[in-house]
């Protein structure tokens, strides 16, 4: 067997974009994984999901409402994509990993740190592959900010910043978004940042951390840029005003295991804007960890900052893994950078169920992820720095627990 049959959970936005990830990784040399059944409470979403599959794919998945019926139904079922709001990552993840099938679950792993916790107890309990699909990391220029750092082209980084603010009230994506009880703002953003921070950074010890909520009233935007029929569907029905409850804006000091200090600042909402991502070391710079569709710039010491292009032509011994490099031959991301890094989420998943590979994203690494993003909130609560021993092992955790018992998560 060289591929593997799987059914994905939850149709909404970013499941629709999935199946372009699939149908990139059907059109390449490495064509491993089957799509054979949709699953979604709104069976209208699943609907949708299955005429674009028919589309992209050739093929119309068989549609259900729940997953264990979908289990039932669908011979040879080796593993699910679990693509639903963060608030229930956990229940479906536990009840397919409970069922004997390997998961691949969006970011954030889980909703709160006691809820990856299940999720890991629950994969190492049935002996199951847990992947985190963290697309960032994968991009081709993340790679080579990670070989230029390995490579010590910046000699030892001391000093880091990650700013990212975007100004306004506007809906961000969707209405659930806004609310604490399904990730909120900096938890949906924020984990794409933590997990770039500590690709490139290593791990954190201690955290200093301050969040606010600036804009409690959201509004709907005039328009959006999305062309994907599901987001122009759900645009079409969203209300004028929302509610928001999660903070929207976070300022944060992060002590790595390494010395670094990294300067932490994101907002999704008030008056300020602009952003910079600054990696400095003893003998030069680097202005970008690397992100979907990025690209690198280095600076080193006395001499003119240089672009991704650049870098390539000097940089040694710089390889992306065959599918990146059959997706990305110029080692630079394209157009289709989306879909592309989808796939190669989906390829990872089948090479370790098929042949055992190192899952990059893994249960350990996904909570670490969710837990370096509420210690901002944790600490901001408790009013004091906390160390990551305390949040990745629920000790500081007030914060969470209000989440936790407004879920029923035990
Ligand atoms: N990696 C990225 O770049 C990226 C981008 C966007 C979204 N995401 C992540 O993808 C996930 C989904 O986000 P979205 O924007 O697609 O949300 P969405 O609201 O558009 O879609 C979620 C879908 O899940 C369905 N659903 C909810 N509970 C379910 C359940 N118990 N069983 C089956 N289906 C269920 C909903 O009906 C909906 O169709 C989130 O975790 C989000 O953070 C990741």
């Amino acid at each position: 067997m060289d591929t593997i049959r799987i059914g994905l959970v939850g149709c909404g936005g970013m499941g629709t974009r999935h199946l372009y990830g699939l149908r990139e990784l059907a059109q390449s040399p490495f064509n491993t994984v089957e799509l054979c059944a949709l699953c979604d409470i709104r069976r209208e979403n699943a609907e949708l999901a299955a005429s674009e599959a028919e589309k992209l794919l050739g093929i119309r998945p068989a549609i259900f409402t729940d997953l264990e019926t979908m289990t039932r139904h669908t011979p040879d079922l080796a593993a699910v994509d679990v693509v639903t709001d963060p608030s229930v990552h956990h229940t479906v993840a536990c009840q397919a990993l409970d069922l004997g099938l390997h998961v691949m679950v969006e970011k954030p792993m889980a909703i709160t740190v006691g809820a990856c916790q299940m999720m890991l107890d629950a994969a190492r309990r049935n002996h199951r592959v847990l992947s985190v699909a963290e697309n960032y990391r994968r991009d081709p220029s993340a790679r080579l900010v990670h070989h230029l750092l390995a490579t010590g082209a910046i000699g030892t980084p001391y000093m880091a910043l990650l700013h990212s603010m975007s100004p306004g009230n506007e809906i961000f994506i969707t209405p659930w978004r806004h609310l604490k009880t399904k990730g909120g703002p900096l938890v949906d953003m924020g984990v794409h940042y933590t997990d770039l921070i500590r690709y490139q950074l290593g791990d954190a010890t201690e955290v200093y951390g301050n969040v606010r909520l600036i804009e409690p009233v959201r509004t709907k935007p005039s328009a959006i840029g999305n062309t994907y029929t599901f987001y122009q569907k759900r645009f079409q029905a969203m209300e004028q005003t929302v509610p928001a409850d999660a903070e929207d804006t976070s300022l944060a000091l992060f002590t790595m295991e390494s010395g670094v200090v990294v300067n932490w600042l994101v907002t999704i909402g008030g008056h300020a804007s602009g952003g910079r991502e600054l990696i400095a070391g003893t003998q030069g710079c680097l202005e970008s960890y690397g992100t979907r569709g990025g690209r690198a710039r280095m600076r080193l010491a006395g001499q003119e900052e240089i672009g991704h292009e650049e870098i390539l032509k000097i940089v040694e011994g710089f390889d992306l893994e065959p599918l990146a490099a059959h997706f990305f031959p110029d080692r630079i991301a394209d157009d289709a950078v989306d879909w592309k890094l989808i796939a190669l989420e989906y390829h990872e998943l089948a090479e370790a169920i098929l042949n055992g590979r190192k899952i990059e994203v893994d249960e350990v690494e996904g909570l670490k992820d969710v837990a370096l993003v509420y210690a901002m909130f944790e600490s901001s609560k408790a009013d004091r720095a906390v160390t990551m021993s305390e949040v990745e092992t629920c000790q500081v955790y007030a914060y969470q627990a209000e989440i936790d018992e407004a879920l029923g998560i035990a």
